[in-house]
């Protein structure tokens, strides 16, 4: 989502007149799009700043802003903390962004905008057409009406507020008549779509609607929360024939009482369930999970409890972390601290077991013929070309340039941790 919103900055400023520079020194305009959902996101931002001090010292008439989650969370105590800022923008406040930096440039101000004012509506920037990218995020709704006691997000992003389906489906026409094939839909929650516009569409309904769009041949999402997956929706992985086979499905830990702690609203058993059925709707389906280690009060029971979770569920790949107190949430009044040796320990068992599952799951893969979408050269080779199967693992091959954009078919002739390598058999 972040990642998102930095393409959607750096199109409107293109659109109104900048031009994007390699080397930071050349810029008259400096902006960082920050996170906060942990501590070490945060830190990350005030290392930055730091280093661009220097830089406002040489050039005074440079511009610094900043925007995102911290931003939307500090709003004018960011400026008391670093007083060479000119602007800290909300997460909605990103459509503005060319009008603030208008008024800075005119006036000199320092600005802090974060209110909450900016309608879903104009969540959709396309992204500019030239760039000769295959693959596009696309934002269906913006904010979160779940409480799990660990996350910021709700503070941060605000209320959940969903596009109109018609919104949606016009930008992703947009996008594909500009050479785009495969698009991922964001929203922190993605199965509650349409709830907030009472248009009686749901998630389902408008991935059969973005199905029906000449060109895209990929859909993707991120993220579902496990106890919103509806069984309607698991049957689109065998409905909907663009409706690529891999879901992201957060558990976040694998013992009932650390869930109930957390808020999530649903139980081992319940997330075991959910997996059972995407696995008997859609075989071979990718599923990818995020884990927090420490969560307060972990015992070493609940924390056997995710680790016996995970050898039962096998998870294609994993997002770990250790559990990050952030000011503001439920879970930063709990007193039961795990200290930060426990947690690393933690962290630790998990990533290493689930380094032996992922390659596990990518040598499955060899011998297969997989459908690719090639994406660009590889970065590691000229003569090698980079692509996903519809599963989301990496494939580099043997391929030039005419390939990008295209459907291909590969064999799977090696296995590593973060790739996979083929062969091409033909182009579709
Ligand atoms: N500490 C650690 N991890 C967190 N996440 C969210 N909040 C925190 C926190 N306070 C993780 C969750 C979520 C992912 C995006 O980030 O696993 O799914
Ligand atoms: Fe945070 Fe929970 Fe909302 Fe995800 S569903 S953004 S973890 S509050």
């Amino acid at each position: 989502m972040n990642v998102h919103d930095s393409q959607k900055i750096a199109a409107l400023m293109e659109d109104s007149g900048y031009a994007s520079v390699n080397d930071v020194r050349e810029a008259d305009l400096i902006i960082i799009n920050t996170c906060s959902i942990r501590e070490k996101a945060a830190q990350k931002v005030y290392s930055q700043l730091g280093r661009l001090r220097k830089f406002k010292e040489r050039k005074p008439n440079l511009i610094i802003g900043v925007g995102g989650c911290l931003a939307q969370q500090l709003g004018s105590k960011l400026i008391e903390k670093v007083p060479y800022l000119d602007l800290v923008f909300g997460t909605h406040n990103i459509h503005s962004l060319p009008d603030s930096i208008t008024t800075i440039e005119k006036t000199g101000r320092t600005l802090v905008r974060t209110d909450f004012q900016e309608s879903v509506e104009s969540l959709g920037i396309v992204a500019p057409s030239d760039n000769g990218k295959v693959t596009s995020f696309v934002t269906i709704m913006q904010g979160c009406n779940n409480f799990c006691s660990y996350c910021v997000v709700p503070q941060v992003r605000g209320r959940e507020e969903s596009r109109s389906l018609s919104d949606i489906v016009k930008e992703v026409t947009v996008l594909a008549s500009r050479g785009i094939k495969e698009v991922t839909l964001l929203g922190q929650n993605v199965n509650s779509y349409g709830k907030t516009i009472g248009e009686g569409y749901d998630f389902a309904e408008l991935l059969h609607e973005i199905c029906l769009i000449g060109g895209i041949e990929r859909i993707r999402f991120t993220t579902s929360h496990p106890k919103d997956l509806s069984d309607r929706l698991v049957r689109c992985f065998s409905e909907v024939d663009k409706l690529c086979e891999h879901i992201h499905l957060p558990v976040q830990t694998g013992s009932d009482r650390v869930l109930g702690m957390m808020n999530r609203l649903y139980t081992r058993a319940d997330y075991l369930d959910k997996v059972y059925k995407l696995r008997a709707a859609c075989p071979g389906i990718s599923i990818t999970s995020d884990i927090i280690v420490g969560f307060p009060g972990e015992t070493d029971r609940d924390f056997q409890a995710t680790i016996d979770m995970m050898g039962k569920i096998r998870f294609d790949n994993l997002f770990s972390f250790k559990y990050s107190q952030r000011d503001g949430t439920a879970a930063a009044k709990l007193s039961d601290e795990i200290t930060e040796r426990v947690k690393s320990d933690r962290l630790k068992i998990v990533q290493a077991l689930q380094e032996k599952h992922t390659l596990e799951r990518n040598e499955a893969t060899r011998g297969n013929a997989e459908e690719i979408l090639v994406e660009e050269i590889s970065k590691n080779s000229q003569e090698d070309v980079t692509g996903r199967t519809r599963t989301n693992k990496i494939v580099n091959f043997r391929g030039s340039r005419e390939l990008i954009g295209r459907t291909v078919t590969v064999l799977i002739t090696d296995a590593y941790q973060h790739s996979l390598r083929g062969r091409l058999l033909n182009v579709n």
